[in-house]
């Protein structure tokens, strides 16, 4: 979850690494570091908080060197503190380490060092690596870190600079992102693309059990035995334009209004890859989808759409609880795993475990050349360019797009359902030229402390979604639910305060989520709905009403979702949080 970023060149380090590691904040934000080669000397400047509070520090104090790493932590092993913030060194500071993942077996590895009489300066697990590359070193750091590598358990992705090498840079990947930026004189590792995309679009996506040796000069990759490997470098499409927040006070903001975009770059995308989908939805006696979070939500819908179109049954499970379960699963299953950044530690495991057992598995993903997308037999890009904010907004409605062309394409209509998906962007425009209402009704609810969120149908994801929305940026307590559901529980909880976000468009389920409405009115509940425009009957129950454009029932989620999104950014926006990165959370999360 952390962001790690090294350059080593011919400019100053100091401007490349910080940059770097502001456009990579979002991976984690409690402290952050860097370490440069100045004058034979491997210097360390450490800050707790942000980005700001390091580059703040090193204000007025010009650090002189063209080779660094860089590193913003979130926090697994130790307390948010400058001795536990990257990078770590060995006893005698010559060896600098940035880290991100977890050394499983780091308290054996403290253990033997200490009895060696080392003593170590922080709680991380991280600070191991830098004392047995130190122990390793007899004059070659790949050697040194080749040695080291052996004796590491866990998820990992570290960098390595050393005084003895001023120039050299080398990199470990195993398990946790690492990519390979390629410069003229210069080149740069990250675990992120933006981190290096001012400088560089030629990329080499590392692969776990490789090590990269890196010099301005050149890069080398091998595998952990040291035999060389040949990798070729993708072009990145993207911009590091489109990774900013072009006039927009936060990125999730400027992501939400990008959906037009987004959706039609994810049809365009689909369509142009769909001719290289070997996978047959009614091949396969079963659909598991595993997928955390918001790709959970969207797995959800997808499910309904799959079993509709294509009539396999599908379960959606949460990663991290289908990896303890026992599930029998064989050849004649499909796995797809659905995740924007193609790093989840949880999804990733997951489906390391059903190829083991004989399962296809097909992955959705937005990351190009993620760890996931390699690990799939087929992975389709959602093509909705880099999400920043820690919530998941456009990545969303993308990977709905990508589920609904997925579930329909192999049925005959295929071209007419497409054109209705086709036809949508002018919906989501118009939804969108109605924030500043929607902010209004959001603000009015700035103050109170419970939500529920009840839909039914393909409106339920939605409500779980909203709510994970809301609950993730304003750390006020949501809940979805599926309508359905509250007479069996939820319904205690409804008094005068309690807002109940229904969201409840014009399809087959609206009369009985109407009945829903009734059940919350009639204890007094606050009812905020969105519904089909020109619904005047959801209108007149509810307190405040949002309309979607009407649209054929399967796409209601790719709207409904929408007014969601800005309800949860309005309110956390005004209550003066961070939006884009909100406590205690990441946007990649590479732990488990
Ligand atoms: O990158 P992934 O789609 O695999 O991420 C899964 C979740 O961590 C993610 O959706 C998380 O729940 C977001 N913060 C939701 O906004």
């Amino acid at each position: 979850m952390c962001g790690i970023v090294g350059y080593t060149g011919k400019s100053e380090a100091i401007a490349v690494l910080l940059g770097g590691l502001e456009r990579l904040e979002y991976r984690g934000y409690d402290s952050a570091g860097i370490a440069i080669i100045e004058n034979g000397k491997v210097v360390v400047e450490k800050k707790v908080g942000k980005i700001r509070e390091l580059v703040r520090k090193l204000w007025g104090m010009p650090l002189k060197g063209t080779t660094g790493i860089g590193h913003t932590r979130w926090a697994t092993h130790g307390e948010p503190s400058e001795e536990n913030a990257h990078p770590h060194t060995d006893e005698k500071g010559e060896f600098a380490v940035v880290h991100n993942g977890i050394i499983e077996n780091y308290i054996e590895l403290r253990k033997e060092l200490e009895s060696k009489g080392i003593s170590l300066k922080s709680d991380t697990d991280t600070e191991v690596i830098a004392h047995l590359v130190a122990l390793n070193y007899k004059g070659d750091l790949l050697e040194a870190v080749l040695k080291t590598v052996k004796k590491l358990k866990g998820a990992f992705a570290f960098a390595v600079i050393t005084k003895h090498e001023p120039g050299r840079i080398v990199g470990v990947k195993e398990g946790s992102p690492l990519v390979i930026g390629i410069g003229e004189g210069e080149n740069f590792l990250a675990s992120d693309i933006p981190a290096i995309l001012p400088y560089t679009r030629k990329v080499i996506p590392l692969s776990d059990g490789e090590v990269v040796d890196v010099t301005p000069e050149g890069i080398n990759i091998y595998d952990f035995e040291g035999n060389p490997l040949t990798k070729d470098f993708m072009l990145v499409q993207w911009d590091i334009v489109s990774a900013e927040k072009g006039g927009f006070k936060h990125f999730m903001l400027k992501e939400i209004f990008e959906q037009p975009r987004s959706i039609s770059d994810t049809i365009s995308g689909f369509i142009s890859q769909e001719s290289e989908i070997f996978i047959n939805l009614k091949d396969y006696r079963r659909i598991i989808i595993i997928a955390c979070g918001t790709s959970y939500h969207a797995g959800l819908v997808g499910k309904i759409w799959i079993e509709k179109y294509a009539g396999v049954p599908v379960e959606v499970a949460y990663a991290s609880e289908f990896r303890s379960g026992h599930y029998p699963i064989d050849e004649n299953d499909l796995v797809i795993a659905i995740s924007q950044s193609g790093e989840t530690a949880d999804t990733k495991f997951a489906i390391q475990g059903v190829k083991e057992k004989g399962a296809s598995v097909l992955s959705i993903v937005n990351v190009l050349g993620s760890s996931i997308a390699r690990e799939s037999d087929f992975t389709l890009y959602t093509h909705a360019g880099p999400e920043i904010g820690v919530a998941a907004t456009k990545t969303f409605t993308a990977q709905l797009v990508a589920l609904y062309m997925l579930a329909v394409y192999g049925l005959e209509e295929k071209e007419e359902l497409y054109e209705r998906l086709i036809n949508i962007r002018p919906k989501v425009e118009s939804i969108l030229e109605k924030a500043k209402e929607i902010e209004d009704i959001a603000l009015k609810y700035v103050e109170s402390k419970n939500f529920l969120y009840l839909g039914r149908y393909l409106s339920y994801p939605i409500a779980l979604e909203g709510a994970l929305k809301l609950k993730e940026i304003s750390y006020i307590h949501a809940e979805g639910y599926p309508a359905g559901e509250m007479k069996h529980g939820p319904i205690a909880l409804i008094d005068s305060k309690m807002p109940v976000v229904f969201v409840a468009p014009k399809d087959k389920v609206y009369d009985k989520i109407l009945a829903n409405v009734e059940e919350v009115l009639a204890r007094k509940g606050i009812v905020i709905s969105v519904g089909t425009e020109g619904d005047k009957v959801l209108k007149e129950k509810s307190r405040d009403f949002i309309g979607v454009p009407e649209i054929e029932e399967d796409l209601t989620p790719i709207l409904t979702t929408i007014p969601l999104q800005l309800i949860a950014y309005y309110i956390a926006n005004k209550l003066g949080l961070d939006v884009d990165q909100p406590r205690n959370l990441a946007k990649t999360v590479t732990v488990e």
